[in-house]
């Protein structure tokens, strides 16, 4: 969602700053801006523009970005924003500054009773002038800091017992010019330790891992002070100094770069081969080798817990994510009811987390989350913590925060995904539920199920190569996109294991191109559906090869003669009798039936993009999204 920036010590700190947020631009993009204190003036100059981040470094000052190293300390925060409350404006960008300039601050989250507060504070004489959340708590903190004789640990804690919901805060005191202040409530905020009091701020490790592999990782309810001379001073929820433990992680620089495509969409779209390759690295070696996972946990005390043993005392597995992590979970409910012969239940985490769901210890909970921060996902997963299930994070980021609460961590090892449009995460967390799926077929010792496994763990191994085929041949789709762009709605059914692949078809169609698209199983369209459909509406179906494939054939006839255009992707040659059904084919090489969501999502993903890019659409930034969802 929004990121976050802060850097405390004698680099230029403006080129850093900004350089720090271009990192996190994919997470939101509508506004963006920094604050700096100023040495001379002995002010914090805060600069802000809409839009892109280049708005941003037009309008800094030129001495600010060529600024060579000073021996002064310099000491600043930066945001860049995905709005929620008010719209994308350069008021409403952040960092925000308390009613007389003493308090500069930025923030993620949503503060809730914001609304009550502003009132009390307006009835007190402080002018707002934004539609934010977060201007109330610049106004608040300085209001607090007037009783507290600009003492501002303390006032932070009377900030915190005020302000209720989510928020990570990085803040700058004109009355401590040399220090940084931070504070995290259910938002995801780290501090990155250098050389000789030198610290970074960040809402997110990616930002850092250029300059620092010595990580702080907050908890909820803390807050911290940051100075050259003091070091870290950490506070818990209750108030008392809490011990700060230092993590070093493995990650080195990261790279986030095009390498020549157009779009880091379409990179990632054609990095999936290697995404599997990497996914079953040394977790399946060959067909009939059995299948090992390890705990990809961040906590070391937690490392003895296998992931194996994790799925052996259970009799129920609950999966719950977001969008297209949802979507994955359901193709692996597919597959884990039939291997594992256990029942399973898919969830939407914003839903869950407010039911009142029958958990025990008998349950095994698996987390899907690109992020691992999903908000919702993360409140589900705490749900489930509570209530004694066994715990999995299944994440493209295993220093995430639900990484750091889970029993098990499976890391689907994507690599850096920048595409708010996720693809390659998909493939990633599909491949690692079938590992797991597989495993616990193994490790319970379903007997009737063993045979099975060698053909799926060679159709797996082969998956790359065939990936590599689909993508050699993208014209066929290029001319599709120019074909079918300009229709304002379409629906993408399958049936069976591929039927959360047409979901998840339809969401990337939205997501970027703006057309309105619907997934439906092929058996629902008759349900209702149906009525949408005329010659204005495009059906895609995905048609593959397997159980269920006469079935879809029978669906998609019954669509045609509601003159519905026809589009099948299919990896089976389409039957006599059946050519007037399909104005457009696409073929997918021939797979395993269970490999099928996989390989049939590729030309889905690609049909996306390029009639998004057809469209002119701002393919990897898209309109109102944002890549990691922390609020609610
Ligand atoms: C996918 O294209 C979306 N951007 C979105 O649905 C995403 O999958 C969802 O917000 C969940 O994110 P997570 O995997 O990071 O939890």
């Amino acid at each position: 969602m929004c990121g976050i920036v802060g850097y405390l010590g004698y680099k230029a700190i403006a080129p850093l700053l900004v350089e720090s947020l271009r990192t996190l631009e994919y997470r939101g993009y509508d506004s963006s801006g920094i604050a700096i204190y100023n040495n001379g003036t002995q002010a914090i100059n805060i600069y802000k523009a809409t839009g892109k981040l280049q708005n941003l470094v037009d309008v800094l000052p030129a001495d600010l970005l060529i600024e060579p190293p000073t021996k002064n300390l310099q000491v600043g925060i930066g945001h860049i924003r995905w709005a929620t409350h008010g719209a994308p404006t350069v008021e409403n960008a952040h960092p925000h500054h308390g009613h007389h300039g003493e308090v500069v601050l930025v923030h993620n989250g949503i503060i809730e009773n914001f609304d009550e507060l502003k009132q009390v504070l307006q009835g007190k004489g402080y002018v707002f002038n934004s539609q934010t959340d977060t201007e109330t708590v610049a106004h608040l903190l300085e209001d607090i800091l007037k009783s507290h004789h600009n003492d501002f640990l303390p006032a932070v804690a009377e900030l915190r017992r005020q302000l209720h919901g989510a928020y990570a805060l990085t803040m700058m005191h004109k009355q401590a010019p040399g220090k940084l202040y931070v504070a995290r409530q259910q938002a995801p905020l780290v501090i990155g330790v250098g050389n000789q009091g030198e610290y970074w701020v960040a809402s997110d490790v990616v930002a850092l891992v250029s300059h620092t592999n010595q990580i702080i990782y907050l908890e909820d309810g803390q807050y911290a002070e940051l100075s050259e001379e003091g070091g870290v001073k950490l506070f818990g929820p209750d108030n008392t100094p809490v011990e700060v433990k230092i993590h070093t992680i493995q990650t080195g620089p990261l790279t986030i770069d095009k390498k020549g495509y157009k779009h880091f969409m379409l990179k990632e779209i054609y990095e999936q081969p290697d995404v599997v390759r990497n996914a079953l690295l040394e977790r399946i070696t060959s067909e009939t080798s059995p299948v090992f996972i390890a705990n990809d946990t961040p906590i070391a005390e937690k490392e003895a817990v296998s992931i194996a043993s994790l799925t052996q005392d259970v009799d129920r597995v609950i999966i719950i994510g977001c969008g297209t992590s949802y979507n994955a979970g359901m193709v692996a409910k597919y597959l884990i009811e039939e291997l594992v012969r256990m029942p399973v239940e898919i969830e939407a985490a914003g839903e869950y987390r407010y039911r009142n769901p029958v958990l025990n210890d008998r349950c095994l909970v698996i987390a899907i989350s690109q992020s691992g921060e999903t908000a919702d996902t993360l409140e589900a997963l705490r749900l489930a913590i509570r209530s004694g299930a066994k715990t999995i994070a299944l994440t493209n980021r295993p220093d995430s925060t639900m990484a750091r609460e889970v029993d098990g961590v499976i890391n689907v090892r994507a690599g850096v995904e920048v595409s708010v449009c996720a693809t390659k995460s998909f493939v990633a967390q599909i491949v690692a539920l079938y590992l797991l799926g597989m495993m616990m077929c193994e490790h319970r010792g379903v007997t009737e199920k063993l045979a099975e496994l060698p053909a799926l763990k060679k159709a797996l191994l082969t998956l790359p190569v065939l990936m590599e085929a689909m993508l050699s041949n993208v014209e066929p789709l290029q001319k599709l996109a120019r074909k079918y762009g300009h229709y304002t709605s379409m629906l993408f059914i399958a049936r069976g294991v591929c039927f959360p692949a047409a979901l998840e078809g339809a969401l990337k169609l939205k997501e970027i191109s703006y057309i309105h698209a619907e997934g439906y199983s092929g058996a629902e369209l008759k349900h209702g559906p149906i009525a949408l459909l005329d010659e204005s509406m495009p059906v895609v179906s995905l048609l593959s090869d397997g159980a269920v494939f006469d079935k879809m054939l029978s669906n998609c006839q019954e669509a045609k003669a509601r003159s519905a255009q026809m589009i099948a992707v299919t990896n089976k040659a389409i039957p006599h009798g059946y050519e007037t059904t399909f104005d457009d084919i696409i073929s997918y090489p021939a797979c395993h039936e269970w490999v099928s969501p996989l390989l049939g999502s590729v030309p889905l993903q690609l049909l996306s993009y390029y009639t998004a890019e057809f469209l002119g659409k701002d393919v990897d930034q898209p309109r109102n999204l944002a890549k990691s969802v922390t609020v609610e």
